[in-house]
């Protein structure tokens, strides 16, 4: 009985973005009032960005020497920068900007093993913030709060890949009035500040479009998930790595038919992504992680198990709609939560996911389109627009400490 259902299922699921827009035949669904009609927002003409000039150590010098950091999924701090330089919203006389941006790259700081560590962040962005503060009077004005910056760390501005650290540092002082344009979002979470915009991670768009299948190939896995159960070299005791999550998916359901689980990653990810029902995405260190973005594009139903995390634009995007959310607790019941979602509805999700707006505001695709997440964080800054009038200081007027924060952030960089 459950097979039949499933294969009914999997014969009417639907193909990635690329295929949809070329066929506009293909039966879609949207909410009126959310999905769709904001993310089809033009930004243009809502809102006016000034982009600082700064030495190229800040930005330019960082990507030179480790190019790694245009392809990892924080990619979108560099990607902004390039998109800004040529966006319509662009303008280069600041008095009549409603947005600062400074382009830095903080998280283009690798390993040689590839890993990008937020250690010297802290400095950096202190030293740039010295610099406009003093070469241009915008900062002064405000101390920041008509500012934006892009900070797409594992916890945002807060730099540390560690949560209990992250917490600890706190988000950086001086960024405690600028807008966080950021990866990060979990509700109550010191690193998640009042206004800031939720982005998703950076997931490379060519390489996705060239792994594309048919969009008639049926859906015949029923959940599908490749990655980390365990990290022992980071917690070796185990409960500490997402939260246990993880490792509770496998422990439950490793001998599952029904899971196609594994810490394999296999040539054929983003094909098996669109051939299965359901993808979990489970928090890692970070609540986030790149699978959202791949489960969306590739119409696969996303499963979050992510206690109170803020997802990408959830402000426009009906995230309760399209997706299934699972509380951590509730994993061992995983199997039966999501067997016993009614067929209309996993029907109804597919033909959400099927809506090219939504899979659109996930890419940040080179060159930009409309509707992409470029196009997205615009939205966002114009929504915030106009800023109130009790941001601007009075004249001498100052509040934040250039002096609070751990001794190591106060080294000159
Ligand atoms: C902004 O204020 C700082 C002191 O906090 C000062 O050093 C700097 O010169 C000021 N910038 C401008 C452009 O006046
Ligand atoms: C700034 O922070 C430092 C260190 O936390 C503190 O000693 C100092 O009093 C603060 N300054 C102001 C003006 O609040």
């Amino acid at each position: 009985m459950r097979l039949c259902i499933w294969v009914f299922l999997v014969l009417v699921a639907y193909g990635p973005v690329w295929t949809i827009l070329a066929d506009q035949s293909l039966r879609t669904e949207r909410i009126s009032g959310s999905a769709g009609d904001v993310l089809e927002d033009d930004p243009v003409g809502r809102l006016k960005v000034y982009i600082y000039e700064l030495p190229s150590k800040y930005n330019k010098k960082l990507l030179q020497k480790d190019p790694r950091c245009l392809t990892h999924m924080f990619a979108a701090e560099i990607f902004m920068h390039r998109f800004l330089l040529s966006s319509p919203v662009r303008t280069l006389n600041p008095e009549e900007a409603d947005w600062f941006y400074t382009p830095i790259y903080p998280t283009c700081d690798l390993t040689p093993s590839g890993l990008p560590l937020p250690f010297k962040s802290p400095r950096v962005m202190r030293s740039a913030i010295q610099l406009i503060s003093t070469n241009w009077p915008y900062w002064n004005r405000t101390d920041g709060a008509d500012h934006f910056f892009v900070v797409p760390h594992d916890f945002g501005a807060c730099f540390h890949y560690q949560e209990e650290k992250a917490i600890e540092r706190g988000i950086l002082p001086l960024l405690r009035r600028a807008t966080l344009v950021q990866t990060f979002g979990q509700r109550n979470h010191v690193c998640l500040k009042d206004g800031s915009i939720t982005i998703p991670p950076y997931a490379p768009p060519q390489k996705m479009q060239a792994h594309q299948i048919p969009p008639d190939i049926p859906r015949s896995i029923f959940v599908y998930f490749r990655g980390l159960f365990y990290d022992v070299n980071n917690d070796p005791e185990g409960g500490y790595y997402a939260r246990g999550a993880r490792a509770a998916v496998w422990e439950n359901f490793k001998n599952n038919p029904l899971f196609d689980i594994s810490t394999d990653h296999p040539t054929t990810y983003y094909e098996d992504m669109q051939r299965a029902i359901f993808c979990l995405c489970p928090l890692g260190w970070a609540p986030w992680s790149p699978r959202l973005v791949e489960a969306v594009v590739f119409g696969c139903i996303p499963v979050i198990i992510a206690d109170d995390i803020v997802l990408p634009f959830a402000d426009a995007i009906p995230w309760e709609e399209i997706g299934v959310f699972i509380e951590e607790k509730s994993v061992p019941n995983l199997d039966t939560i999501l067997t016993s979602i009614p067929p209309e509805v996993i029907l109804r999700k597919q033909r959400l996911l099927a809506n090219p707006s939504m899979k659109r505001a996930m890419l940040f695709p080179q060159p930009a389109q409309p509707g992409d997440a470029f196009h997205q964080i615009l939205n966002g800054l114009a929504r915030k627009l106009p800023h109130e009038k009790s941001i601007y200081l009075k004249h001498g007027e100052k509040i934040l400490n250039w002096t609070t924060g751990p001794v190591g952030d106060m080294k000159p960089w």
